[in-house]
């Protein structure tokens, strides 16, 4: 049977805009956070502290966290040591690390093996669990990679009982070029809540294909109740060739309530507070919800 209740982590402001073409004010990704969070959302990924020369787009992650309205959960992205120290003086509390199960893919997110990857971040993740403070570990290439194809599920879920070892509080689990089909999603969540059952995991899907709401049914039947959404679609991996926005939180919003399933997120407050980005995106958002919404 299906959750009553869904929780929607929102991820535009940080996977939404961190592979945007234009360069977005950092006052209108505050904006944005502040009425993504007046619809109810109340779980985001807010910035990222990578390498502004990687990543040109969250170069103000600092005067991200230093001015948002503090609310619920607000995590930031960090991939080593560098990042969690910035992210710490900026006085961040909530942490998202990530590494891909493909070491090619790794390799070009992050210039590290994921092995080393793992090595660098266990301590750093023991010290943050230490302190008190959440950490999420987002796994990437779950299913494919553009560089080495299908991935075994079980070098996911092993990949998975390292995080979960070292007691972080979530796993995101992700679709990183959307390619995976609602059997893969299904089989591999399944496995993956009866193996992890005292862990939150998350679903992350990128829209790539146009399964990613058929994957999230699917993720749902296997007894999911979290999922990694992007308001307007945005996003997408710099270092993943071929990848397009994850799956829009407006889509996903609307089908949970057409379907019963409550998430505490106001559709119609969600809705405008796209208006915030949309003048600012290189390319027009044309989500199912926010069409619909502006053809009114
Ligand atoms: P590197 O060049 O190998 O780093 O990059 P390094 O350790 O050799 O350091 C080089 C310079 O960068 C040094 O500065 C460091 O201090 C600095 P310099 O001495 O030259 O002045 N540096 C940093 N600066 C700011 N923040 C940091 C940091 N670390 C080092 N954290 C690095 C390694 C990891 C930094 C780089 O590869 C990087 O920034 N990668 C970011 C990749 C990224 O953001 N990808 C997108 C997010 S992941 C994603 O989208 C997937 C997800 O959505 C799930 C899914 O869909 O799959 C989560
Ligand atoms: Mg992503």
């Amino acid at each position: 049977s299906l959750p009553n209740i869904v929780k929607i982590v929102e991820v535009g402001p940080r996977d939404g805009l961190q592979n945007e073409k234009n360069e977005v004010p950092t006052a209108v990704k505050l904006d944005l956070i502040d009425k993504l969070q007046k619809s109810g959302i109340d779980e985001m990924e807010i910035t990222s502290f990578v390498s502004p020369k990687w990543v040109p787009q969250m170069k103000d992650s600092k005067e991200i966290v230093a001015n948002v309205k503090k609310k619920g959960r607000q995590f930031v992205l960090t991939p080593n040591k560098k990042g969690v120290e910035l992210a710490q003086e900026s006085g961040a509390t909530s942490f998202a690390v990530f590494v891909g199960v493909s070491n090619s893919f790794n390799k070009k997110n992050i210039n590290k093996t994921t092995d080393e990857s793992m090595q660098e971040l266990k301590p750093i993740i023991e010290k943050l669990l230490e302190e008190g403070h959440f950490v999420r570990a987002c796994i990437s290439t779950a299913f494919y990679c553009p560089y080495e194809g299908k991935i075994d599920p079980l070098q996911t879920i092993n990949l998975c009982k390292k995080f979960i070892s070292w007691g972080v509080n979530e796993l995101s689990v992700a679709d990183t070029i959307g390619m995976a089909n609602p059997v893969e999603s299904y089989d591999l969540f399944k496995s993956l809540k009866k193996e992890f059952p005292q862990t939150l995991i998350t679903a992350h899907f990128h829209d790539t294909r146009k399964m990613a709401l058929a994957n999230i049914f699917a993720a749902l039947q296997a007894g999911v109740d979290r999922f990694d959404s992007s308001a307007g679609g945005l996003g997408g991996c710099p270092f993943a060739p071929g990848a397009t926005g994850n799956v829009a939180t407006e889509d996903v919003v609307n089908m949970l309530h057409q379907m019963d399933i409550t998430t505490n997120i106001n559709l119609d407050l969600l809705l405008e507070a796209i208006d915030t980005i949309a003048p600012f995106t290189s390319r027009p958002i044309e989500t199912g919800m926010y069409k619909l919404y502006k053809n009114k």
